[in-house]
This record gives C-alpha cells, structure tokens and sequence, in this order.
C-alpha cells in the first residue's frame, strides 16, 4: 500500500483549520496554507513534541502553539522565533512531512519511498468535464444507505469493502431480496455473471433481463488494490470512482468522486432509487436494521481484519470473484518482496491513465 497515492480527505473539507487524519496506521495533520496548498505533516513539533493539531495556520505553513516554530507544507523550518535572529539553525530541522496532490477533488498523499514516488494516475472515465460539470465527493464508507449520514470510518478492513466490489451476488440478496429495496426493483432478478481478468484488475458482468424486458449488462471494474469503477443502474459509461482508503488494519474509509452536473446534490443519488424512502440508517434500531440488514451489517460482521484466516470460510463457486482479487493481491505483494514495482504504478506519463469498461448497456428485444 506505500508504493500507491490515496486519499486523505475531500479538497472541500481541507481548509486553515489543522485536522487529525490517520491513514496505514499513521496519525498525521492536515491543513491548507494560506496560499492554498494543502500540506499532511507528523503530528508532533520535531521542538518538543506539542500537536500542530493546536497550531496556527498562516500564508505559508502552519506555527506551533507552544514556542511558535513555523513550517511549510513541505515540513521546512521557517521560524523559531525564540531563538537569536529567528533561529539560524533552522535549516538544520525539518518536520516530517509527506508529499500530496489535489485530483478529482481529493487531496491525495503518497507515504511510500520517495525514491519510488509514482505519478498519481488518471482515470480516463474521469478525465473530461464538461461545461458545469464538478466533482462531488462522497465521504461516507456506508454508500448504500438512504441517508448517506454513515460513519465516513467503519470498523472494519478495506479488504472487507474491496470484496464486496467484485461479489455481484450480494447485490441481488443482500441489497434486493432481503427486507428491503437498496437501489432499483430489477437487481432482484438473478443475474448471468461472468469475471474477466484485465490488465488493472478484474471486471464483472452481470446479465439480466430487466421486469420491463430489457436486457442489461452491467460491468464493474476492481482495480488492484484498493479502487472501483461501480455503476448505479443508469445507461451508459460510470462516472464515478471508489477508492477504498486504509486508515489501519481494522479501520477503513471510502471516498467516492463524481463527474456530477451543477447543482448536484446527494438527493440526486437517490431520484428513482428504491432506497428514496427508506428510513435513514442512523435513524434505525438493532431490530429495524435486523429485518433490513445493508453493507454495513454485512461487512462489518465478517470481523475486523477482513483476512481469511480470521474466519471460517467456504468459498465456493459464486466467489470466483474474491478469488481472483486475492491472487492478484499475493501475486503483487510478492513482487514488491521481490524489489519489483507493483500493478498499477506508472513512473511515466503515458502509463499513468488507467481505463475501465465500466457501464451499463441496455438492449430492447423490441427496439
Ligand atoms: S514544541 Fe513546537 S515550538 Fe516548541
Ligand atoms: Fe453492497
């Protein structure tokens, strides 16, 4: 996971005001200088330990509270202001710091070796906006909720969320045929699945023919390791990208980004969907979330580390999916073992877009 770039936050949401982000197990703080650049440094004054959670944030970097040393987003000492002549030993300190990047409206961070930063990659489905168009950040882990008023944490490994990309049959019970409709009516109609192994990870497709007759090939896209290309029910290409952040071994966050109209808002995700009139998940108790049970019940009681050996499983057939998710991901970790550079990392601009077949297509046998 160090040798990719992942999101800390939605760009909207940093701003002057120092935040406390964990991300692979690390505590760090987030802020944006007065100049707009956003900066992710070690929580800890390398002076004497005070949080820069406490600090001050100014035109160019952020002042810690206790004996005023200010650094830049970048962790250089610019300040020490107890010090003769504003500290002429400065240079000598530098706070740690990692390096972070704005896209799709994420600030993105890259924790890994600096001498093996890659670009942080494009996504081609994401690439054009057109006239009005912005990206709207979903920062909520519980995407399938009527509310969307989910914890953006959950308890819970990424590689609980990552499987549940490539699992279309849950889609079907879980989200259609157990107490309640999660997207639309149609998903309750068994599908034909097929997985294919492309070159960024795996795709599904799954077949079926809708209550109106129509026929629908809907293909989701797993990108190794932790990210998904995900259609709604709507014709034509996704327009949007889930990215299956690690806080820690037991702590996960997902941040989805969309290429959304003007004056999009979350009410939109819901128009026509059959959770519009659901009762929002923060709203419910133990025995309302028992008849209706969603993502959240589901994942976060598999157990928090999301590893097989922490519980009895049986995979079988229909799990073809989490299979071919769990070689790749071995297959990866053994290369970077191996000193070699893992799937999906470009040190050159014209490997860095990363293209899905993600969509949906409709066929009308009467058209
Ligand atoms: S502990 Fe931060 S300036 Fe002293
Ligand atoms: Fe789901």
């Amino acid at each position: 996971m160090r040798r990719y770039w992942h999101p800390v936050a939605a760009s909207s949401k940093v701003t002057s005001r120092p935040q406390q982000v964990r991300i692979l197990c690390e505590d760090l703080i987030l802020f944006r200088d007065g100049s707009g650049r956003p900066g992710l440094l070690y929580p800890h004054c390398i002076h004497r330990g005070t949080s820069l959670f406490w600090g001050h944030v100014e035109e160019d970097g952020i002042r810690c509270c206790y004996h005023g040393w200010k650094f830049d987003v970048e962790g250089n000492c610019l300040q020490q202001p107890c010090e003769p002549n504003g500290g002429v030993n400065r240079a000598a300190h530098r706070q740690p710091w990692y390096a972070v990047r704005e896209q799709y409206g994420l600030v993105w961070a890259y924790m890994g070796p600096p001498e093996k930063m890659p670009l942080l990659p494009n996504f081609d489905h994401m690439e054009i906006l057109n006239e009005g168009e912005f990206y709207f950040v979903l920062d909520n882990s519980i995407l399938s909720h009527a509310d969307l008023k989910g914890p953006s944490v959950v308890p819970y490994s990424w590689l609980n969320l990552n499987e549940n990309t490539m699992d279309p049959f849950h889609v079907y019970i879980l989200h259609a045929n157990f107490g309640t409709t999660h997207f639309i009516p149609d998903f309750a109609v068994m599908p034909q699945v097929t997985f294919d192994e492309i070159g960024v990870g795996t795709t599904y497709t799954a077949s079926r023919t809708m209550l109106d007759g129509r026929e629908m090939k809907r293909v989701v896209t797993w990108i190794a390791p932790n990210m998904a290309v995900i259609p709604g029910s709507d014709a034509g290409r996704c327009d949007a990208l889930a990215i299956f952040t690690a806080v820690d071994n037991e702590h996960s966050r997902t941040f989805v980004t969309k290429r959304a109209p003007a004056g999009f808002t979350e009410k939109d995700i819901f128009e026509g969907k059959g959770f519009a009139a659901a009762k929002p998940w923060t709203q419910m108790t133990v025995e309302e979330r028992q008849d209706a049970p969603n993502d959240y019940e589901a994942q976060s009681s598999q157990g928090p580390s999301g590893l097989p050996s922490s519980s009895n499983e049986h995979l079988v057939r229909s799990d073809i999916g989490i299979g071919i998710q769990r070689r790749v991901l071995r297959r990866e970790i053994k290369k970077v073992g191996d000193g070699k550079d893992p799937i999906n990392v470009a040190f050159r601009p014209e490997e860095a877009t990363i293209r899905t077949p993600s969509g949906n297509v409709f066929s009308n046998p009467q058209a």
